[in-house]
């Protein structure tokens, strides 16, 4: 099938692998030196490579496009694209609108309440603060006490004026990341995965776009039942309220004390998460992916391969404030049980660099999660260039 995927991240590099392996005709929009050999570049517009290739798919990787909806006007000109709308994508693009559909539907999740600018608060303990919009993983305060909160709603009023912001119940917990493919009105479950989302070990220093996932994850059956039905009733909450969502659906839960809860929902796959899940994945995800853009899911369940997978980001040293810039002079070779994703690399002057934040994910497998994490940890003592930076805990 003649496919154009939209961007160039190691989420991409999955994806693209994952459909490669199938015999798929993939079509870049994106450079991305991981790509070489899996498909042909096309022309950066996705309208235009759509239509100059007369694609048989469309398959969006990042939120930004989806918030400017890109997969409208893909519909409008008659292509089937994997991925919500514009208005069905608000489920990541506004926390508030996501706080008001899962109150509406009863989904278990934190208290929460909506500010303006201006309103007098009286803080009786420290509220996590959200601002409502994209913010690409920097919208998000958790302090610590009441001063820090009231100094981080001040922080969010000054990065957006105009935005309303959400406060936030604390929740304490492991957490989780549940994927689903939706039509519309049904959700099929991807495995259980688990992001690392701060910079440093132990879960210490910034937020990050994430330095590594595993899957699957292994929690209570009950849990795991409590999150596909969150994903299922917000799937059946949109589709009543007139707004069918179709893509991929991310809830990410804290596991509290008193059941799994809701932490935010996003509309695409999770980078790194979608890598384990790719690399798992033991079928042709492009008919799931064409179910959904028509609004028909071929199945009841997708086939993973019943060993582990981990996903070690390789980032610059000065991540997340800086990118890297060095050359790579050595990467370890992919296998049957492991696979080098390009996240931030490109291809010049006959040499590989590393140019972004997050440059590699070093996905190794194994039978279980720990033969999985010391493959991956083996493939990242092989990657040299300057600066190369990574957390050493990924998947405990
Ligand atoms: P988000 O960008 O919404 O994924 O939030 C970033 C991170 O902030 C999450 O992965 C959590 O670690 C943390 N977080 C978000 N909401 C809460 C909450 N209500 N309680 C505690 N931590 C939270
Ligand atoms: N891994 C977290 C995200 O994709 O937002």
């Amino acid at each position: 099938m003649r496919i154009v995927l939209v961007g160039g991240g190691g989420r991409e590099h999955a994806l693209a692998r994952a459909m490669a392996r199938h015999g798929h005709a993939v079509h870049f929009t994106h450079d991305n030196p991981g790509f070489v050999g899996l498909g042909e570049r096309t022309v950066a517009d996705p309208m235009a490579a759509a239509r100059h290739l007369s694609a048989e798919l469309v398959v969006v990787g990042p939120e930004a496009p989806l918030a400017e909806g890109l997969v409208d006007h893909l519909e409008a000109e008659g292509f089937l694209a994997f991925g919500p709308s514009a208005a069905a994508a608000r489920l990541e693009s506004s926390k508030i609108f996501t706080k008001s559909l899962a109150t509406r539907h009863g989904l278990p999740t934190a208290e929460a309440r909506v500010v303006r600018r201006g309103d007098r608060l009286t803080l009786d303990r420290p509220w996590v603060v959200k601002l409502d919009g994209l913010a690409a993983g920097k919208g998000v305060w958790v302090p610590d006490s009441v001063a820090a909160t009231e100094a981080a709603l001040d922080e969010a009023f000054a990065a957006r004026p105009d935005a309303d912001v959400l406060l936030e119940e604390r929740l304490e917990g492991p957490e989780l990341s549940v994927l689903g493919i939706a039509d519309g009105t049904r959700v099929v479950p991807l495995l259980p995965a688990r992001d690392h989302k701060r910079r440093f070990d132990g879960d210490l220093g910034p937020n990050t776009g994430g330095m590594g996932a595993i899957a699957p994850v292994s929690v209570p059956e009950a849990t795991l039942a409590t999150c596909h039905d969150v994903l299922r009733r917000a799937v059946l909450g949109m589709k009543a309220d007139g707004v069918p969502f179709r893509g991929v659906l991310y809830g990410g839960f804290m596991l509290t004390d008193s059941g799994p809860k809701l932490l935010e929902f996003n509309v695409r796959f999770g980078d790194p998460e979608c890598q384990p899940l790719m690399t798992l994945l033991d079928e042709d995800p492009v008919p799931w992916f064409l179910g959904a853009a028509r609004g028909e899911l071929p199945g009841e369940r997708l086939r993973f391969s019943s060993r582990h997978a981990c996903c070690v980001v390789v980032s610059g040293a000065d991540y997340p404030a800086r990118g890297a810039h060095a050359t790579i002079t050595q990467l370890p070779r992919d296998s049957d049980d492991l696979v080098v994703y390009h996240a931030g690399t490109s291809s010049h002057d006959g040499a590989l660099w590393a140019t972004g934040g997050r440059v590699l994910g070093v996905t190794g497998l194994g039978p279980s999660a720990e033969a999985a994490r010391s493959r991956a940890y083996q493939g990242v003592a092989e990657v040299r260039f300057a600066g190369a930076a990574w957390r050493g805990d990924i998947g405990l």
